[in-house]
């Protein structure tokens, strides 16, 4: 940075924290959320329903078209060869077999790729969705072992691999930094995340540890993840002259038409990028290689390539969540009061990245202390980028956060729900903002009735049926509400009374097109079948990422602000001969298929009789949603209180959790079944997380030694339970229909509810990830 760089940095830095300061500080009317949403007005409507999935059928039919299964003409199929060392140049690079092998049209290396530039690398810009930021075939250069080496195209998947196999390269390798020991000693630096430092210091937090009557210190430890969605990556591209059309499998298809647009020197409206259906997302289905390499190939050939992805090349080139050492240490008085909270530690990362698994950010507002030290350190390894995977932070910092408090209630002898509402903060502990709506008392309260907490043994390895020792665990799950800048959405209202909203969002299973759609039926008071929900299309509006679990948020906003707009031309056009005249559109709601005054019924015209009389086939309005300075008044936060049933066998050490528990508060929940599903779904991805989820990275030469479904273990149907979920219900009165983000809550908390019903049961406390039966026996 030049000093004139600095400077500016400063000054931006400056005017960032008066702005902070002044959204704080605002009256609740100026900020978006001020005024509550009118479709939180008590029960009614569609909300909350527990509607089944209008996708379903087409997914049970196998109708619904997945990236991999658009079947364009003279298609051909991609496989790409990986490099095997972690860092060097490529000395002989042989494609001559497999250019002569059957099938194959062309082999694409460094030496005929296209030039391009490197991919912009998410957060580095509002639309950047890259991975990574290294360049792409452009030189010789190898970067991580699994790096992308030569992609071949050819007639069919069978040929293209074939040939692959017959690609013979050796290299000139340099020393890299593929163990973790190694990138610590060679020094640190300070994370950042989203343009912040991941450090905070509130009082002398070390001081006030060393003085408590009764504190806890220990160091936890979570490997690394790789993502293994249902639907391995996979893009099916066409050129028509400058005009590159994806077919993609994604969860920002905004995002990525601007930034393949950037690499190939386009502008983003060439780039046309449609994802209707995605097979999972959590936070891998943005921008890495393959599209790239991909959308590469198919220029050189000029023709259209499908490149699918297999399991192994998943692992290889699309980063999964990094490893993290952590330390907790809290001091409290002898009433269990917390004076100290200290969570510091170090994550891997590479220098082609920017995501510091950032484990902090779940402690910055789950209790009250006196004083707080929290700081998240990198170390730099030459491997394949890291990313984010659901919770990124939350998912393994509430591993090590919640398995200290239960550390430290057991030192205390206090029941570990009790300890931690002793501590609950009357506003954000570290930000000092009042929170928009925070029930977790209210949730742990029914979570422990519902699971039958009471009879719980407090002394550990006390229960044993056979040789199954049992024992029963809990956690906090906490997760920020965000909502991201750029939501934008369109209207068209026909005058047969039928509406349809198109915003550029997505459905990766989650429930988005049926939710959505009931919510749009709600406030437009048409019935669902009059409604339709068009997404995952970049030629739609709004700039929506579907991760952050802030998309429903995203959405809502901006459905609010185009149909504000769309009430505002309704009146317009209903004139002084309606009704409605002279109301304005803050005195109206959609209702019965039209307007109607909020408190007077009475007054209402359908759609189709305002059109009708206005000679009008149809309405179309779009609107922007307003910049989301709501997080910035508020600390907004989804909650959960989780509770885990494990029993160890004496024997073998091998563990079952046999009963779950998610008891969440996280605002209104739009639909009971599709709700169920996610968080069923998060506490089933944490339940990996806590007993066999591990990327085997071999520390000599940086090779992931599992990449596949065999050797990399993910839960299956006998690992996992009935698992009960529970909620609150409470709309939050400053959220877009009073929700809350529940994506990536289910994850959250799990790990720890797991390890601490596992010393229940054994009175042994692993504090390494996972807790595979070898740590047990
Ligand atoms: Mo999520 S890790 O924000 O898709």
């Amino acid at each position: 940075m030049s000093i004139v760089d600095s400077a500016k940095a400063a000054a931006q830095g400056a005017a960032q924290a008066v702005m902070t300061k002044a959204i704080a500080l605002a009256p609740d009317g100026w900020i978006p959320g001020g005024t509550p949403d009118p479709l939180i007005r008590g029960k009614h409507g569609l909300i909350g329903a527990p509607i089944s999935r209008i996708d379903g059928p087409l997914k049970v039919q196998g109708k619904a078209k997945f990236a991999a299964e658009f079947p364009l003409e003279a298609m051909l199929y991609a496989a790409v060869a990986f490099s095997t060392v972690p860092k060097g140049r490529i000395a002989t690079l042989d494609t001559k077999a497999a250019e002569a092998a059957p099938g194959v049209v062309l082999v694409m290396t460094y030496r005929n790729a296209p030039r391009m530039k490197n991919m912009p690398v998410f957060m580095s810009g509002a639309k950047a969705a890259g991975g990574d930021n290294l360049p792409i075939m452009q030189d010789d250069r190898v970067h991580w072992n699994g790096q992308p080496i030569a992609v071949v195209l050819a007639e069919s998947q069978e040929q293209a691999d074939h040939a692959k196999s017959l690609i013979l390269a050796s290299y000139e390798e340099e020393a890299a930094v593929t163990a973790f020991a190694e990138a610590k000693a060679r020094g640190t630096d300070i994370g950042m995340f989203q343009g912040q430092p991941l450090k905070l210091a509130i009082g002398d937090a070390e001081a006030a540890l060393a003085a408590a009557p009764v504190s806890i210190d220990s160091a936890y430890t979570t490997p690394r993840h790789n993502h293994n969605a249902i639907e391995p990556h996979a893009a099916t591209l066409a050129w028509r002259g400058d005009a590159l059309m994806v077919h993609d499998a994604s969860q920002a298809v905004a995002h990525m038409a601007w930034s393949l647009a950037s690499i190939f020197g386009l502008d983003e409206t060439q780039v046309h990028v449609t994802s209707p259906y995605v097979g999972g997302g959590f936070g891998a289905k943005t921008l890495w290689q393959h599209q790239v390499l991909g959308a590469a190939a198919a220029r050189l050939a000029g023709r259209p390539v499908r490149i699918a992805l297999s399991r192994e090349g998943v692992y290889r080139m699309v980063g999964g969540r990094s490893l993290t050492e952590q330390r907790v240490a809290i001091g409290a008085a002898a009433d269990g009061r917390f004076t100290a909270i200290i969570h510091t530690g170090t994550v891997a990362m590479t220098r082609h990245n920017a995501l510091p698994e950032p484990f902090i950010l779940p402690t910055r507002g789950a209790y009250a202390a006196g004083s707080f030290k929290l700081d998240v350190e990198v170390a730099y390894m030459d491997t394949l980028a890291n990313t984010f995977m659901r919770a990124p932070g939350e998912a393994v910092g509430t591993f090590a956060l919640e398995c200290a408090v239960d550390e430290l209630a057991a030192k205390l002898g206090m029941d570990p729900i009790e300890l931690r509402i002793r501590n609950e903060p009357e506003k954000d502990p570290t930000e000092g903002l009042p929170f928009s709506s925070r029930n977790i008392v209210q949730a742990w309260r029914a979570g422990a009735e519902r699971f039958g907490w009471s009879k719980r043994s407090a002394s550990p390895g006390a229960v044993r049926d056979g040789e199954w020792l049992v024992g029963l665990g809990c956690a906090t799950a906490t997760y920020p509400y965000y909502r991201m800048p750029g939501g934008a959405a369109r209207i068209t209202l026909t005058k047969d009374g039928r509406a349809r909203v198109d915003i550029a969002a997505h459905e990766m299973g989650m429930g988005t097109a049926t939710v959505q759609t009931q919510v749009a039926a709600t406030r437009l008071g048409l019935p669902m079948e009059q409604v339709s929900f068009g997404y995952g299309d970049s030629i739609m509006p709004g700039v929506v990422l579907a991760g952050g679990s802030q998309q429903t948020a995203s959405i809502g906003a901006s459905v609010m602000a185009a149909h504000h707009a769309l009430t505002v031309e309704l009146l317009k056009l209903a004139g002084n001969d309606s009704v409605l005249a002279g109301l304005r559109a803050d005195e109206v709601v959609g209702v019965d298929g039209g307007l109607a005054k909020l408190d007077e019924p009475a007054r209402h015209e359908s759609y189709t009789s305002i059109l009708a009389r206005a000679r009008r086939d149809e309405v179309v309005v779009e609107a922007a949603a307003p910049a989301p300075m709501e997080t910035q008044h508020w600390s907004m936060h989804s909650y959960g209180a989780m509770f885990c049933e494990a029993r160890v066998n004496a024997v073998t050490g091998e563990t079952r959790i046999s009963r779950f528990l998610g008891s969440f508060d996280c605002g209104r929940i739009l639909n009971a079944k599709t709700a169920s599903s996610q968080f069923r779904g998060g506490i089933i991805m944490g339940l990996g997380l806590a007993l066999m989820e591990e990327t085997q990275l071999d520390e000599r030469r940086g090779r992931i030694m599992n990449p596949s479904l065999a050797e990399y273990h993910l839960p299956v149907h006998l690992d996992v339970p009935e698992i009960d979920v529970i909620w609150t219900d409470i709309a939050d009165p400053h959220t877009p229909m009073g929700a809350h983000g529940i994506g990536e809550i289910g994850i959250t908390g799990t790990g720890a509810a797991v390890a601490n019903a596992v010393f229940n049961a054994t009175g042994k406390r692993i504090r390494d990830l996972p807790l595979t039966l070898d740590k047990l026996m």
